[in-house]
């Protein structure tokens, strides 16, 4: 029998980071449950990845300081000689527009979206003895402009430059480095985000233009980082897979806002192909 693989996951004790935690332990993979206020909801999500066949350990550490991130991974040694995978996936930011951020909106969210992913790769890459898998989780803010999203959008973006180079740095080490890019994902942090920034656009007028027509779910994410955690990702480094239902191939003027007799050319249902 082989040793069952471990992986560190940021903010899994609900979520998307949750869903991915007891995705990999239906596979037998024991899981590092992070959070920092919801010990209860950890612990849940610990007994439900023991109940799935797996283990693993939950850690209170506040990523957002360089201690916590360290207090992390000190835990994590102290249960497993060696890991195979990171997952840097939780995430917080203020909602802001440009002329409204003050420099401790710009400090916090580099030192809760940037920071721990870099702090995390490097502990996490030297206890990586027989290679591993990075994953981080973005956002389409990293390459598109939407409201309030100035700050969070421009630290996913470095986290998508670090991917770049932390594959070429760790590809020889056999550690594969890789982005998942989120679009509009079924989750708290959605909610909050459409229903608790004062004047922010109604959700539906976004989900009308995506192509798919509805909101990611956790468990879309969870299944491409569980893919890029895989056998199958072997060869992909340094890549950011985007998880959007489509959201950011289309553009201004959008089928939904067109009108008959043009709108009906996607509307139908069955496309019938008769001349
Ligand atoms: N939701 C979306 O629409 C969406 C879209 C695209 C991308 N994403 C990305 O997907 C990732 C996960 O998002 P999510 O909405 O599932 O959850 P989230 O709100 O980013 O994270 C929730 C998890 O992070 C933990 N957490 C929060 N602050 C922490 C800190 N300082 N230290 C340690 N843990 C902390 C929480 O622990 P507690 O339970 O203790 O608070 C919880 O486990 C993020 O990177 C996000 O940017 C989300």
């Amino acid at each position: 029998m082989s040793t069952p693989k471990v992986a560190v996951i940021t903010g899994s004790s609900r979520g998307i980071g949750k869903v991915l935690a007891l995705r990999l332990a239906r596979q037998g993979v024991n899981v590092v449950v992070n959070y920092k206020k919801s010990a209860d909801l950890a612990a849940q999500t610990l007994q439900e990845i023991r109940d799935a066949g797996a283990d693993g350990i939950t850690v209170q550490a506040d990523i957002e300081t360089a201690e916590g991130v360290n207090a992390l991974f000190d835990a994590v040694i102290e249960h497993y000689p060696r890991i195979d995978a990171f997952v840097s996936n939780a995430a917080a930011s203020a909602f802001k527009a440009i002329d409204d951020i003050k420099p401790h909106h710009l400090e916090r969210c580099i030192n809760m979206n940037v920071r721990p992913f870099v702090l995390g790769a490097q502990r996490a890459a030297h206890l990586m003895s027989e290679g591993g898998r990075i994953v981080v989780v973005t956002s389409y803010g990293s390459q598109r402009a939407f409201p309030t999203y100035a700050l969070l959008g421009a630290a996913k973006a470095a986290d998508e430059a670090l991917v770049r180079y932390m594959a070429a740095e760790y590809g020889p080490r056999n550690i594969t480095v890789n982005a998942v890019n989120g679009g509009l994902i079924d989750t708290d942090s959605l909610d909050f985000f459409y229903h608790k920034v004062p004047g922010m656009a109604p959700m539906q007028t976004v989900l009308e233009k995506i192509p798919l027509r509805r909101p990611g779910t956790a468990d879309d994410m969870a299944a491409a980082v569980d893919f890029l955690l895989s056998e199958n990702a072997g060869y992909i480094s340094g890549q950011v897979l985007s998880v959007d239902g489509g959201l950011t191939i289309v553009a201004p003027p959008y089928w939904a806002d067109t009108t008959a007799p043009l709108r009906d050319a996607v509307e139908r249902p069955h496309h019938d192909t008769e001349k």
